[in-house]
């Protein structure tokens, strides 16, 4: 891939975008990285202050399901790839109100893949990656991992709406040649995570003392990935990733989720000096969430055999130091953290 491109990251203010932006502005110096984004609740320039000052960086504000601030981008940028981040992403969230995740996830997606199909003149010589999750897939029982054969079968109106975002990408690749990659990733953890999302949701409420909710009876499985890693296999799949393919991301991590929180419990008594077993105390079996997928758990084979992409921490190490982090970010948290997030969780937790 030639250098000085014009790389457009969508969602690069939230979570995983926001890793993914420095990751790139910090490795790719001759290249520009445009991150636009909508700053919904889930999105905040404080996860990247510290290369807000870069000569490769800009920000722009903007919907990705508005055409006309999506063309006066690609113009005034002359945008040459999409890495695609901005979505609706917490499947609660979906489950209250899954319109919101039609229309960005869904509308927005089909949105910019016309705007790409509308600037692009020459469709191979720009690259569309689209970045979803394991989640399309479904939910497996026991035994067994994703492959990228894997059918599609998604359960929750979040998951649904990437499955679909999935479709039309894949589509825009079979009908009109768009130069497309897609990623589906297992779960993620690390820091600048929204406290919604499990991990950091435990280690906020585990400091203010309040309840550890867990759904049903705990024995959920999730598979989890380093964030800076997830961001790394994102690099190698845009730069060595071959036309159209699709490969999972995931890092043979699966772990039920009461085993986790045990385990986030006994870190936190640890750093935050509290007598051994306290924290656990803390720990509340909540009703279920409603069809909620049992287990996934991703096989990356294709990822590692074909671009030579491996995980690069263990996961014990991992959660230390994402403990660590928003232990140490209590402002971060504070700055996020609105009206509206708090109002969220007294709705949704009953709390
Ligand atoms: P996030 O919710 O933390 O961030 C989403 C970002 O998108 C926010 O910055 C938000 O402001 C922005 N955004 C939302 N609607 C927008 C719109 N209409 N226009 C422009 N920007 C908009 O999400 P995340 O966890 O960082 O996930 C990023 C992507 O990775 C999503 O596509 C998600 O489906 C996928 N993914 C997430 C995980 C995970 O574990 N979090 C795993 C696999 C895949
Ligand atoms: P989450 O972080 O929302 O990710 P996802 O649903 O996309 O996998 O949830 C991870 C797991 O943790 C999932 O099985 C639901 C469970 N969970 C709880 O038990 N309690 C909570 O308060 C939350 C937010 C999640």
């Amino acid at each position: 891939m030639p250098l000085g491109r014009n790389i457009l990251i969508t969602g690069g203010a939230g979570f995983i975008g926001s890793h993914v932006v420095r990751h790139f502005v910090n490795k790719y110096a001759e290249d520009t990285i445009i991150n636009f984004d909508k700053l919904t609740y889930a999105g905040n320039l404080e996860n990247l202050k510290d290369v807000e000052h870069a000569n490769n960086y800009r920000f722009v504000k903007g919907d990705i399901c508005n055409t006309e601030e999506l063309n006066r981008l690609f113009e005034k940028f002359e945008i040459t790839d999409v890495i695609h981040l901005a979505a609706e992403s917490h499947v609660d969230r979906s489950i209250s109100g899954p319109m919101e995740f039609v229309t960005t996830n869904v509308v927005g997606t089909v949105n910019l893949l016309n705007t790409c199909k509308a600037h692009w003149k020459n469709l191979e010589n720009h690259v569309f990656y689209h970045v979803s999750t394991d989640e399309v897939y479904g939910s497996l029982g026991d035994e067994g991992l994703f492959t990228e054969e894997t059918a599609y079968d998604p359960r929750s109106p979040y998951s649904a709406s990437k499955a679909s975002s999935d479709h039309f990408v894949r589509a825009y690749h079979h009908t009109y040649g768009l130069n497309i990659r897609i990623s589906n990733c297992s779960n993620n953890y690390g820091s600048y995570q929204f406290p919604e999302k499990l991990i950091p949701l435990m280690i906020h409420n585990a400091v203010e003392g309040k309840e550890l909710p867990i759904y049903g009876d705990g024995k959920n499985i999730r598979d989890w990935l380093w964030v800076e890693d997830h961001a790394s296999a994102i690099d190698v799949i845009f730069h060595r990733g071959a036309k159209g393919e699709t490969y999972n991301v995931g890092g043979l991590n699966e772990w039920t989720n009461i085993d986790l929180v045990e385990q986030l419990c006994t870190i936190i008594d640890q750093q935050l000096n509290r007598p051994e077993g306290s924290t656990k105390k803390q720990i509340t079996f909540v009703k279920d969430r409603a069809g909620h997928d049992r287990r996934y758990a991703i096989n990356a084979d294709k990822l590692a055999t074909d671009l030579g992409w491996q995980p690069s921490i263990q996961f014990a190490e991992g959660l230390r130091k994402t403990v660590d982090w928003y232990l140490h970010h209590q402002d971060w948290i504070e700055k996020v953290i609105t009206g509206d997030y708090k109002a969220y969780y007294a709705a949704h937790y009953n709390r």
